[in-house]
């Protein structure tokens, strides 16, 4: 069996293409321009290309886009009073802070100083309770969008045994949780999981996000399974790869996403759903 592709980037146009129909709507009927202030600390280059891209992104979907380029030495109290004021401007809906940041500032502080109500990312303990609850608000942008790449197959999904590698705060965790929430039955491995190609061969659905390039082997993935992978990789050639052997897994699953095309382009898409979702929020 060859995998039919779960075109990401298609996927990601069409969401992108419907909520710049509602943001015009907005703006016809009076509403304020969703805003999203994108907030980047220091110079990493992966994280200046995902921000260039999520900058350009709102904009072109007739969002209001604020910029933070912050030098790499800006103190973890300075970071912290940006935070504060854009939580109290009532033109920024939504705010970003690109992770990772620099050693000196503390990550959770900075998350947990963010607005819930504009907290685009999901991140923040009120956010993540809600999901746990199975009551969302603002969902997690990178799990959220592979649960639309997972409709998009058109696959049934209750009772499917889905297989989460990685357990980080931005995908893994939150990615079992919206699996639950579809009612999956769902194993989370991490680096000290026993047997891991033994686990994924009893996947219907595989979601790998730990940024090992080829680890998940195409020899691994039960025949029709569905694929979903989250990892980026630069390849000692420069080329981008995924957690997945793609060629190998492509012989065996039922669906795949390329990487890249795949979850990439649904993650920038969905942080504009929320961002347009936070403005609808903060209306009343
Ligand atoms: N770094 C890698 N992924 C993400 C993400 O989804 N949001 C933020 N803020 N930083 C990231």
């Amino acid at each position: 069996m060859t995998a039919q592709i779960i075109d990401g980037k298609a996927q990601a146009q069409r969401l992108t293409a419907t909520l710049t129909e509602r943001v015009a709507a907005r703006r016809a009927q009076g509403k304020p321009t969703p805003g999203l202030a994108v907030v980047l600390v220091g110079e990493n280059a992966a994280s200046q290309v995902y921000v260039r891209s999520k900058r350009r992104t709102s904009e072109n979907a007739g969002m209001q886009s604020f910029a933070f380029d912050l030098p790499v030495e800006t103190s973890h109290e300075a970071l912290i009073a940006v935070i504060d004021r854009l939580n109290a401007d009532p033109a920024v809906h939504g705010i970003l802070v690109q992770l990772p940041l620099p050693k000196h500032v503390d990550t959770e502080a900075v998350t947990e100083r963010i607005d819930p109500r504009k907290d685009v990312d999901g991140f923040h303990p009120y956010n993540i309770g809600r999901l746990v609850l199975k009551r969302p608000t603002l969902r997690p942008c990178t799990p959220y969008g592979c649960m639309t790449l997972l409709h998009s197959t058109g696959e049934d999904l209750v009772g499917r045994h889905a297989v989460v590698i990685g357990q980080s705060n931005i995908v893994g965790r939150p990615m079992a949780l919206e699996l639950l929430m579809a009612r999956c039955t769902v194993t989370i491995c991490h680096s000290a999981t026993r047997d891991l190609p033994g686990l994924v061969r009893q996947a219907d659905i595989v979601v790998a996000g730990v940024g090992k390039p080829n680890l998940v082997q195409g020899d691994w993935i039960k025949a029709g399974a569905i694929v979903i992978d989250v990892g980026i990789n630069r390849t000692a050639d420069g080329k981008l790869c995924g957690d997945v052997d793609f060629v190998a897994a492509r012989e065996r699953a039922g669906w795949i996403t390329p990487v890249p095309g795949g979850v990439g382009p649904m993650t920038i898409a969905t942080l504009l759903a929320n961002t347009l979702r936070a403005a609808e929020l903060q209306d009343s």
